[in-house]
């Protein structure tokens, strides 16, 4: 028994929560919890630079050119030497406490970000817990919308048939899972 995962079906596709490391799971696509000026940190972001490599960084020079990228959109570039074809790169909110504006905004994020796997054709995608690091989103309040923005997609029938949230420690994953089971 593994207690650490939990699934459930969205029309054609399903969603699963997994416990682990994102830049070790291999998909068609992960998305990156990144920043507007796509500059890297650390969290996710850190970790998908360096297992990556410095061409990720390099790629993304055409975007920081153009302005970089606002919250609650994202950038796409390969993968090179992630387990994946393609990263997109996500900006979820900072949370500043208003509550329904940073819904909003990480739901866009979530959104855009899904809306670039299926530009890709992408069937399996991993996802991070956007903006409850670093940027401080308290998890039960943005794991409801994370699932139900990505089960949304699932449930349309596009692409993207496998939406996997890797989450790195026990508490998050308690928090996604306990939302999963609200929204079935
Ligand atoms: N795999 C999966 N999840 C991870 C990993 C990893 N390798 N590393 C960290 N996490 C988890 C964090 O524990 C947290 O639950 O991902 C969640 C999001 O945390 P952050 O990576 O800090 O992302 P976020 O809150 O969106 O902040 C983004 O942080 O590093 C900077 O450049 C980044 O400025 C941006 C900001």
């Amino acid at each position: 028994m593994n207690p650490a995962l939990t699934e459930a079906s969205f029309g054609p596709g399903v969603l699963r929560l997994m416990l682990g490391d994102i830049t070790r799971v291999s998909a068609d696509a992960l998305v990156n919890a990144a920043n507007e000026g796509l500059v890297g940190g650390g969290g996710v972001d850190g970790a998908v630079h360096r297992v990556g490599g410095p061409q990720i960084m390099k790629d993304l020079a055409l975007y920081r050119a153009r302005g970089g990228c606002p919250t609650g959109s994202a950038v796409i570039t390969p993968g090179h030497a992630l387990p994946v074809k393609w990263v997109i790169h996500a900006v979820g909110p900072i949370w500043r406490g208003f509550g329904t504006q940073e819904e909003l905004l990480l739901e866009d994020a979530y959104q855009a970000s899904c809306a670039l796997a299926a530009e890709k054709s992408c069937a399996k995608v991993t996802f991070p817990s956007l903006s409850t690091g670093a940027y401080c989103f308290p998890v039960e309040k943005a794991a409801p919308v994370a699932l139900r923005t990505v089960a949304g997609e699932l449930a349309k029938g596009g692409s993207m048939k496998e939406a996997v949230f890797v989450l790195f420690d026990r508490g998050t994953l308690t928090a996604y899972a306990r939302a999963l089971s609200a929204l079935k």
